[in-house]
């Protein structure tokens, strides 16, 4: 691998013969010891040099890893972008992250979350509505994947939904990973504009959702600045992923005729079927990690100051966590510690809020058309490789 790539795309680099599996060049990563060291394009740093870990005891140990940091806090000489805005959580490590994450974790438990499925349940039976009403030949990311988790983003921050292709265009550019610090300069201060307005209507009346609350009970801890960036993180966060996940896990089921089936006919497959999606698909290219100090990954040394980059998706599809098949999409497969959602003290915030909006959409999706299928042939699909989030751009469906 001699190119330089972006930090996305060699983490979670597919097969160019299957969209969903490891390219060969990051398993043949895998089955070599040691950790190699790639170039990589990044946003803010330009071009640098990290070691890439691949094996899922690998991965598992480097995200939980005290001295493997995301971000030494804001530094306020260096423009200010989603990645350098009080308030956002992978910017910070140890106490201060602690701190910041415990003022927002009591609004995203499975309870919390639940709250909303009601709501969701709604969003998802008047998009199904909209898609029947419209006729075959949608597009399942704009018509549906997408606007279920930007509504529930929406709700829960409330945030006038008018609002979205605003926050979906700027959190795009800053997730693409292949935008230039400019751009993302740009899109991180509408981001911002919009936010502070939010910000400004929350502390004048709190509201019930996730900023009201974390106004009324911490307001006086936190500056303006740090609950534009939670409100700035959770839009950003909590729409384009889920949205991707949704998208992908339908493109992979309809490559998978028996499990789609599954899914759809067996209500008791549901939550088993979100999991093995979540990490067969493994969508998201973590942050890079910088050493704090010389350490070692189980016994392969890291200096200080490296960048390591840890690739989820081949963690998830190693033999060391899932024996059996490890490559199979298997909707029944009993759950495993997988690592889409990280692993450690930035574990995903909103991950209970994911799930919930997958198990509520899928198989929605499938009982109201259960002759789904692509409209385009697959050759026709584009897919964004550069990106925080791998996906699918347009998901043309027919039924
Ligand atoms: C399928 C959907 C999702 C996936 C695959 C996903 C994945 C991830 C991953 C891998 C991380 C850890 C990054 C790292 O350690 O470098 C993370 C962190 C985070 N996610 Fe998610 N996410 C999803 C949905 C959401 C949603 C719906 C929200 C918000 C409502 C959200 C908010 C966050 C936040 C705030 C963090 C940072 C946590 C911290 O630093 O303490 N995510 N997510």
């Amino acid at each position: 691998m001699n190119e330089t790539r972006t930090v996305a795309f060699v983490a979670s680099e597919r097969d160019r013969a299957c969209p969903f599996d490891p390219s060969p060049d990051l398993r043949r990563m895998r089955e070599k010891d040691g950790l190699p060291r790639v170039r990589v394009l990044h946003p803010v740093l330009g071009e640098v040099e990290a070691a890439v870990v691949t094996r899922y005891d690998d991965v598992r140990a480097a995200f939980a890893h005290p001295r493997l940091v995301t971000g030494n806090g804001i530094d306020p000489d260096q423009p200010r972008t989603l990645y350098n805005q009080p308030g956002f959580l992978l910017a910070y490590s140890g106490a201060e992250h602690a701190r910041l994450r415990g003022m927002l974790t009591r609004s995203f438990t499975v309870r919390q979350v639940e709250r909303l499925l009601p709501t969701m349940e709604a969003i998802i039976e008047d998009h199904l509505d909209a898609m029947e009403q419209q006729g075959p030949g949608v597009d399942l990311v704009e018509a549906f994947a997408l606007p279920i988790p930007s509504l529930a983003i929406c709700e829960l921050l409330e945030v006038p939904y008018a609002t979205r292709s605003m926050f979906q265009r700027c959190s795009q550019v800053i997730m693409s990973g292949t935008a230039d610090a400019g751009q993302v300069i740009a899109a991180s201060a509408e981001l911002h504009a919009a936010m502070a307005d939010v910000v400004a209507r929350h502390r004048a009346a709190p509201g019930d959702g996730v900023l009201g609350t974390v106004v009324r009970q911490h307001g006086d801890e936190l500056t303006d600045e740090e609950l534009i960036g939670f409100g700035i993180t959770l839009l950003a966060g909590g729409h384009e992923t889920t949205a991707t996940q949704l998208a992908l896990s339908v493109l992979a089921l309809l490559r998978h005729p028996g499990q789609l089936a599954a899914l759809r006919d067996d209500p008791g497959v549901t939550a088993t079927a979100v999991e093995e999606l979540l990490r067969h698909l493994a969508i998201p290219a973590p942050v890079l990690r910088t050493a704090t100090a010389d350490v070692e990954i189980n016994g392969q040394p890291v200096a200080e100051g490296e960048y390591v980059l840890l690739s989820a998706l081949t963690a998830n599809r190693d033999p060391a966590l899932v024996p059996r098949d490890p490559d199979d999409l298997d909707l029944r497969r009993r759950p495993v510690t997988q690592l889409s959602f990280g692993f450690g003290v930035h574990q995903c915030l909103g991950q209970q809020l994911a799930r919930m909006e997958l198990k509520a959409a899928l198989p929605a999706l499938l009982r109201r058309f259960p002759t789904l299928r692509l409209a385009v042939p697959e050759s026709e699909l584009r897919f964004r490789t550069g990106s925080t989030v791998y996906g699918v751009e347009a998901l043309p469906v027919a039924w």
